[in-house]
C-alpha cells in the first residue's frame, strides 16, 4: 500500500500498443482498440479504490490525424460510443470529465457531446482528464499567447492559461507498449514527474498495473532538483 504522503494524485498515461495487440492476433486494429476502450473503462472503475484524484489519458494527438481516414473515424466512432454509454456511471462514480487539447474543432457532433459530458460530470470529486487533437507545444503556445496578450510572460502566466490549469501536479507518467518517449503529451507538466515505462500492450493493462506502478512510485525518491 502506498502511503498518503507518497501517494500520486495525478497519473497520466501514453496508451500505446493497440495496434500490436490486434496485429499479434491477426485481428484488424479497430479490435485493438475497442479492447483498448475497455481497458480505460475498467481502469477509471478501478480510480476509486486508489489515492488517484486525476488520471488523465492521451486518446488521439494532435499529430493521430496522419492515420488512415478509416482509423481516424473508427476512433471518434469509439469516443462516441464511450462518452454515450459511460456516461451515467461516471455521474454514478462521482467522475468528473476533464478535456485537454483542441477538442472544440473535433466534429460537431463530438463536441456537443462532451460540453453536455463535461456539465453533466462538474461536480465529481475525482477527474479523468482526456486528451483529445492534443499536442503540447501547441498547447505551450498557445498558453505563452494568451499570456503575452495579458501582459506578462512568466511561469506562472503560462501555468494558468495550460490546458492541465485546474489539474493536480503530474505526479507519474507511464507508457504502455515498451516505447521509450513522450511523443509531444504534457511537455510542460512532465518537468518534474516520475516516468514508467511498461513492456504491457494497452489492451492489457489492468486495473494491477496500476496499483503496482503506484507502489513503485511510492518507492522513488523526488527531489525536484534538491537534494
Ligand atoms: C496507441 O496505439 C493508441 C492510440 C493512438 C489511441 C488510444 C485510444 C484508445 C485506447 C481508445 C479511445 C480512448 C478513449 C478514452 C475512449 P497504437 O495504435 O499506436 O498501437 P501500435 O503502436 O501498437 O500500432
Amino acid at each position: 500500500m502506498t502511503t498518503p504522503d507518497k501517494a500520486a494524485r495525478h497519473v497520466a498515461i501514453i496508451m500505446d500498443g493497440n495496434g500490436r495487440w490486434a496485429k499479434r492476433r491477426h485481428l484488424p486494429r479497430a479490435m485493438g482498440h475497442r479492447k483498448g476502450v475497455e481497458a480505460v473503462r475498467e481502469l477509471v472503475r478501478s480510480l476509486k479504490d486508489t489515492p488517484v484524484e486525476c488520471l488523465t489519458l492521451y486518446a488521439f494527438s494532435s499529430e493521430n490525424w496522419k492515420r488512415p481516414e478509416e482509423e481516424v473515424d473508427d476512433l471518434m466512432n469509439l469516443m462516441r460510443k464511450f462518452i454515450k454509454s459511460d456516461l451515467p456511471e461516471f455521474i454514478a462514480n462521482d467522475v468528473r470529465l476533464h478535456i485537454l487539447g483542441d477538442w472544440r474543432s473535433l466534429a460537431p457532433d463530438i463536441v456537443e457531446m462532451l460540453e453536455d459530458a463535461l456539465a453533466q460530470t462538474a461536480q465529481g470529486s475525482r477527474t479523468l482528464a482526456v486528451a483529445l487533437n492534443y499536442g503540447a507545444h501547441a498547447e505551450i503556445t498557445q498558453a505563452a499567447r494568451k499570456a503575452a496578450a495579458e501582459g506578462e510572460i512568466s511561469q506562472e502566466s503560462i501555468e494558468r492559461h495550460l490546458f492541465s490549469a485546474d489539474l493536480p501536479p503530474l505526479d507519474l507518467l507511464i507508457r504502455t507498449s515498451g516505447e521509450v518517449r513522450l511523443s509531444n503529451f504534457l511537455l510542460w507538466q512532465a518537468a518534474y514527474a516520475e516516468m514508467l515505462f511498461l513492456d504491457v500492450l494497452w489492451p492489457d493493462f489492468t486495473p494491477d498495473h496500476l496499483t503496482g506502478a503506484l507502489a513503485e512510485f511510492a518507492e522513488r525518491e523526488r527531489r525536484f532538483g534538491g537534494r
